[in-house]
């Protein structure tokens, strides 16, 4: 008889076979699964045949919430990853080469600003920062260089809302793929590969997860995208965590309800904050001033119009930081896309990477504030951001 250490690690390591599925899909917290043989470890590695090897290659809870967000944008398949800018990494270095130039906006994530410089450039892989709101800009940049045009479904932090049929079309004409972060919006706004979009990107971190407890990404799209795109996430090590994973899924189950309110509450605090003392423009696809209005409320689902929004204080950098200090509701911090509204100052966190000028071109001023509003009561959120933005000391 074996001694008791060894009977321990095995009587430990025995997986129950469930008869009964269980409702909520477990947290597979394996880094490796048992093989029968060689062969079959050799299939699993090349994805030749179903099942899991390994899980910076595969993992049941990750596929279970692969699954689910495929689904849930239209596609045929999805990778979830470690954040998500691993799912940005995978996308642009799967598609792009030396040589290569991605087309990407001047109001973009801080981080996509990080990614060309850190990654990108020193890949030889050239970019051209444009107005993507204006078609006339990106068909001007297109080049026969020209690989991917990049596209936020709403910009972080200007909440300007991208075309993405008409953007599509074009990039489709000069052969020219696009890839869209839907983040800001989500699933439960829009599926911009309904609009023709080819992929699609996610911070789940976001309002997938919706509670601020989680990091993780995903990309979405076509079976071959998506696997020429997994390659760069096992070869890179982004894989995403089983826990964060299970977190993601049953932020997915209630979604829909969370954007409702969020939608609901953001568009009630645009409209009182809109014309309150000490602001100076409030920016939220969702006012009938917003540039893009018309379009978001063509295309996004139910007149939602998610919950970012933006305010430009005019007192500049110290009227942002006295904002800061005076709010008790909201929260300083610099995530969004969760249940509490979460407020941050761009120009000194997401956009760090951005001078004054590129501030200015991207549609942003020292003064500029960003709002996540959360699912909190309307009336509170009203009472402390118009108070925290009034002008005076
Ligand atoms: C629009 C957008 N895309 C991508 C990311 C990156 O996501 P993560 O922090 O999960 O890497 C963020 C993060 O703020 C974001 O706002």
């Amino acid at each position: 008889m074996p001694g008791f250490s060894t009977r321990a690690i095995r009587a430990a390591s025995r997986a129950p076979d469930v008869p009964q599925p269980p409702v909520n899909v477990p947290i597979y917290q394996t880094s490796t699964f048992e093989m029968a043989d060689a062969d079959e470890l050799a299939e699993l590695l090349g994805f030749e045949r179903p099942g899991h090897s390994y899980s910076r290659y595969s993992n049941p809870t990750h596929a279970a919430l692969e699954e689910a967000l495929a689904e849930l944008e239209g596609a045929d398949a999805a990778v979830v990853t470690a954040s998500g800018m691993a799912a940005m990494h995978a996308v642009v270095l799967s598609l792009l080469r030396s040589g290569d130039e991605i087309i990407a906006p001047r109001a973009v994530y801080g981080g996509m600003v990080g990614l060309i410089a850190a990654i990108l450039e020193r890949s030889g892989i050239g970019h051209r920062s444009v107005d993507t709101t204006d078609v006339a800009q990106v068909q001007a940049a297109v080049n026969d260089r020209t690989r991917l045009i990049w596209l936020e479904t709403i910009s972080n932090p200007t909440t300007a809302v991208a075309d993405i049929e008409t953007v599509s079309n074009l990039a489709h004409e000069h052969g020219v793929l696009v890839a869209v972060d839907n983040t800001f919006a989500s699933p439960a706004v829009l599926n911009p590969l309904s609009l023709g979009a080819d992929i699609v990107v996610h911070s789940l971190t976001k309002y997938i997860g919706g509670h601020s407890d989680l990091i993780g990404g995903a990309v979405i799209g076509a079976a071959d995208r998506v696997a020429a795109a997994r390659k760069v996430v096992i070869n890179a090590g982004g894989n995403a965590a089983p826990f964060e994973a299970f977190l993601a899924l049953r932020g997915l189950k209630t979604l829909a309800l969370r954007m409702e309110r969020h939608s609901a509450n953001a568009l009630a605090v645009a409209g009182a904050l809109d014309g309150a003392p000490g602001v100076a423009r409030v920016l939220y696809p969702g006012l009938a001033s917003h540039p893009q209005h018309e379009l978001a409320m063509r295309t996004f689902r139910n007149g939602m119009a998610g919950g970012m929004l933006a305010i430009e204080l005019d007192g500049g950098r110290e009227h942002g930081e006295r904002f800061l200090s005076r709010i008790r509701v909201a929260v300083h911090a610099t995530s969004l896309g969760s249940v509490e509204t979460l407020v941050s100052h761009p120009a000194s966190s997401s956009h760090r990477q951005l001078g004054k000028d590129e501030l200015a071109a991207a549609g942003m001023s020292a003064g500029t504030m960003r709002v996540s509003i959360g699912i909190e009561d309307e009336a509170d959120l009203i009472e402390d951001l118009v108070g925290a933005a009034r002008p005076g000391t």
